[in-house]
């Protein structure tokens, strides 16, 4: 039988912070459908494929009509008619179709909707789960949650410089339990803010976004709630961190800036005084850190405190201390690439001949197909390095990523708190999968050997 690309319709929908985004609908055979939105972020690397918007005065500059628009007549066009249960064609059109390096001419936001609606259509046309579809007879794995509880950085208003501090329950029996340990920690956490008179409110993917000094104090607080919870801090649960270095990075004198360290160490000086006495305090300079500060940085936080992952601990440019870094931490947790590789297999295999990082974090909307997507797995994969599916701090209730998670066997999963529906609902979509799966599902430490 013969699986053709009837329609492909694209409309602009809202994402999780109120944005305009890109959603596709295509059609198989005239009947079966699959749709699929496109997420966003805020603390964008520099090499990420373009999102393209409108630059109008509508949703204040950021509009999706050209892309949309992209979709409904070019794109539309090239995949009227192609054989819609093969997605590498599908996406090899897009690619072409576009023409550049980075989707700068149709736009990822529109790119991405298709090829993700293609897969989804194409798994509903052949009546198979989409993780199936995208995997196919070795799909199994459920993936460890690296669930971010914490807020700070570009995805909150608070004091916190790191942007994430999350959880993995890596000696969970299966996601189920993993997810219920990390939902019982966050409540915790929860309860721990309120009676400290900290703020309970929450950043874009969820987590608590508190006034606190440093990350010292923030993962005090993280080790108190596991405990609280009932858990053992190490050796049920572990540690990651998105630092997100780039945002903290100053081209200029090429340090990393702690604004929101800087902030409340100055408020508190002012609310102890110390001011008044006219010393220079207020004039103090910001809190900085060079490369070989934030390695030593590192090294005492892995001392102290059980953190096995550390992502983008250093700018997506500073290729020479990423080096130093994995040097000396490379063999005891793991460094993933987010800004650094952009799921892009250039930049990765550089950085693999580079020996650069250990782990690659996947966002299908940093390239644009759902097949570059996974050939930035499989090349991690092959090459000994590990790779965690990812959302966007600006989501929409599409699921994707849980299938793709199961599909790719990666083993890991970032997609927020246990908290707001866009977060949930990939969560959500896991358990489903595990349950279908059944006795063949399985769940394990990514980080046995580590
Ligand atoms: P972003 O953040 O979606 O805002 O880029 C997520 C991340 O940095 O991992
Ligand atoms: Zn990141």
């Amino acid at each position: 039988m013969f699986y053709a690309i009837t329609d492909v319709h694209a409309r602009e929908i809202l994402d999780s912070r109120g944005n305009p985004t890109v959603e596709a609908v295509v059609t198989i055979n005239h009947t079966y459908e699959g749709r699929a939105a496109v997420p966003s972020g805020a603390s964008t690397g520099k090499f990420e494929a373009v999102e393209l918007r409108d630059q109008e005065l509508r949703y204040m500059g950021l509009g999706t009509k050209k892309a949309v628009n992209n979709v409904n007549t070019k794109i539309r066009d090239v995949l009227l008619g192609t054989e819609a249960i093969n997605q590498k064609l599908i996406d090899k059109l897009l690619v072409d179709t576009d023409g550049t390096d980075n989707k700068g001419n149709l736009g990822a936001n529109a790119t991405l909707s298709v090829s993700m609606a293609a897969a989804r259509a194409a798994a509903n046309a052949l009546d198979i789960p989409l993780y199936r579809y995208l995997g196919g007879v070795k799909t199994n794995r459920l993936p460890v949650p690296m669930m971010n509880i914490l807020n700070g950085g570009r995805h909150a208003t608070n004091t916190v410089d790191f942007q994430e501090f999350m959880i993995m329950p890596v000696k969970a029996t299966s996601f189920a339990e993993g997810l219920r340990i990390c939902a019982e920690i966050y409540h915790n956490l929860k309860k721990l803010c309120h009676e400290r008179g900290l703020s309970t409110g929450i950043g874009d993917e969820g987590g608590f976004a508190p006034d606190l000094p440093d990350a010292f104090a923030v993962l005090d607080l993280i080790v108190e709630a596991i405990k609280a919870a009932g858990y053992a801090p190490d050796t049920e649960i572990k540690i990651a961190l998105d630092v997100a270095a780039s945002e903290l990075y100053n081209e200029e004198d090429g340090k990393y800036h702690f604004q929101g360290e800087t902030e409340l160490r100055d408020k508190k000086r002012r609310e102890a005084s110390i001011c008044d006495t006219g010393c220079d305090c207020e004039e103090e300079k910001q809190i900085t850190r060079n490369t070989e500060e934030m390695i030593a940085y590192y090294e005492e936080l892995i001392e102290r405190y059980p953190i096995i992952s550390i992502e983008d601990g250093l700018a997506e440019d500073d290729w020479n201390g990423w080096k130093e870094l994995t040097k000396r931490l490379g063999d005891k947790i793991q460094l993933v690439g987010d800004d650094l590789f952009v799921t892009n297999t250039k930049r990765l295999d550089a950085g693999i001949k580079l020996k650069v990082a250990n782990a690659i974090l996947v966002k299908v909307n940093q390239i644009g197909t759902v097949s570059e997507a996974m050939e930035a797995v499989e090349m991690a994969q092959h090459n000994g390095y590990k790779a965690v599916i990812s959302h966007r701090s600006g989501e929409t209730e599409d699921t994707f990523i849980a299938d793709l998670a199961v599909a790719t066997n990666a083993g890991q999963i970032k997609t927020g708190a246990p908290c707001r529906s866009d977060r949930v609902a990939k969560y959500n979509q896991l358990l489903r999968i595990e349950e279908e799966l059944g006795k063949v599902s399985c769940y394990m430490d990514p980080f046995h050997k580590l």
